[in-house]
């Protein structure tokens, strides 16, 4: 039997955004994707339990040219919405710390879930097919694909869900960006985000010995700080304080870390030097520190001998090294592993209502492709939600 080749809707990108969006946006939808399955990113997301949403997401939360842009979808369909949805799926979820929310059991899970919604909203996905070549014609656009489904196919209104260029073996392209550009749409700088920082091999000889280790940390950009845990790895800094910066963090900055913040290493040095004052203060800093990096900060101040022999001086100088320890990375691991990407489709040219161009009526840009990105923590995945939904409602 032939395929239809016009529908109301084609939804370029079956991630989350996409899925959500083709669930709202009524019968006559066609999702086409590139890749083998859909949800992809759901899939592997939150070590397999995906962080589905926070529940304190809100417009601050997320990175954009236009702070305000956010606001509407995110207002209109939040997520206690999302929440919802997924308790009437029966699928079981808890907070893991910070208002982060994930499944008890899989991922896969919210995949079905949103596969279930697109079903029961009449949409048809196809897998495994390119978008070849867009054209504007008087009524909507005309695509030519390839792959899977083969031809040509037409429609009303454009979705592009896309995402980013984050996880190129995942299938992740700069496709929405040259769309936007066909279309005369301004695209801002993208970078890549939520990603570990990468240093030059002196420093890396001496993290290399220390991955593994953890510690709580507020790390600090020219721009913002985020207080939680980092970690060392074989390649440089992680943990979430560390991929949060990164969204932050331009070419060429340094970053100011506080490790264990709120602990009062001067008071803590002065007592010991009072109560046990023949103690090596590397191995002081070994004790209150994760071991193998309090031995490393004492090498960093050069600090070795009793701890008697430290002036009061000297001991703020190394609290205050402890507290404000200055780093510069070599910049980050890119997209390679980058959650996320930040920038993108320019809010300028888009309605926030409906997250259509406002030149170019009956196409859309939703999800992680257009310039508004998340902090780790569920809040791109709201994003998705929340603009899918916008969208598609609209439609
Ligand atoms: P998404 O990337 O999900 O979907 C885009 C779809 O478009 C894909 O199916 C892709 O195959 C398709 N596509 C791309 N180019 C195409 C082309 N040229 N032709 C046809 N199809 C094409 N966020 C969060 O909130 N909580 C979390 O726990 C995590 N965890 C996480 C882990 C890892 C490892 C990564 C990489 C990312 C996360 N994220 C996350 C971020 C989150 O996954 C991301 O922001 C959303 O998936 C974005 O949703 P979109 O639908 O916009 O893009």
């Amino acid at each position: 039997m032939a395929s239809n080749p016009h529908h109301n809707t084609i939804i370029i990108g079956a991630g989350a955004a996409g899925m959500m969006c083709a669930a709202h946006s009524g019968g006559d939808t066609l999702v086409i994707d590139h890749a083998k399955a859909p949800g992809e990113k759901i899939r592997i997301s939150g070590g397999g339990r995906c962080n589905f949403t926070n529940m304190h997401a809100g417009a601050d939360n997320f990175i954009s040219s236009n702070p305000h842009f956010a606001k509407s979808a995110l207002k209109r369909y939040t997520q206690w919405d999302f929440i919802g949805l997924v308790a009437s799926h029966g699928i079981t979820y808890h907070e893991k710390t910070l208002g982060q929310l994930f499944c008890d059991d899989s991922s896969k899970q919210i995949v079905s879930m949103l596969m279930t919604e697109m079903e029961k909203a009449g949409a048809k996905l196809v897998l495994r097919t390119a978008v070849d070549k867009i054209e504007k014609t008087e009524s909507g656009f005309r695509l030519m694909l390839s792959g899977d489904r083969q031809g040509a196919v037409s429609c009303q209104h454009l979705v592009i869900a896309t995402g980013g260029l984050s996880i190129p073996k995942m299938g992740a392209t700069g496709f929405g960006y040259d769309v936007a550009r066909q279309f005369g749409l301004p695209v801002t700088q993208t970078r890549a985000g939520l990603v570990p920082f990468t240093f030059d091999e002196t420093v890396m000889k001496n993290f290399k010995p220390m991955a593994g280790v953890a510690c709580d940390a507020r790390v600090t950009t020219d721009r913002t700080a985020f207080e939680e845990a980092m970690l060392f790895t074989h390649r440089g800094l992680s943990g979430p304080a560390m991929l949060q910066a990164s969204s932050y963090w331009r070419d060429g900055e340094g970053i100011s870390v506080a490790l264990m913040p709120g602990t009062d290493f001067f008071g803590q040095l002065k007592t010991v030097r009072t109560t046990n004052g023949k103690r090596d203060i590397s191995s002081v800093l070994a004790e209150i520190l994760p071991r193998r990096l309090g031995q490393y900060m004492a090498g960093l101040a050069g600090a070795s001998g009793n701890i008697a022999d430290y002036s009061d001086k000297k001991l703020q100088a190394l609290a205050d090294l402890l507290s404000c320890w200055q780093l510069k990375p070599a910049g980050t691991e890119g997209y390679r592993t980058a959650e996320v990407t930040v920038g993108g489709v320019s809010t300028d040219a888009l309605s926030s209502q409906t997250m259509m161009a406002r030149d170019v009526p009956g196409l859309y840009f939703i999800g992680e492709v257009v310039d508004v990105t998340g902090w780790l923590g569920g809040y791109n995945f709201q994003w998705a939600w929340s603009s899918g939904w916008a969208a598609g409602t609209a439609i």
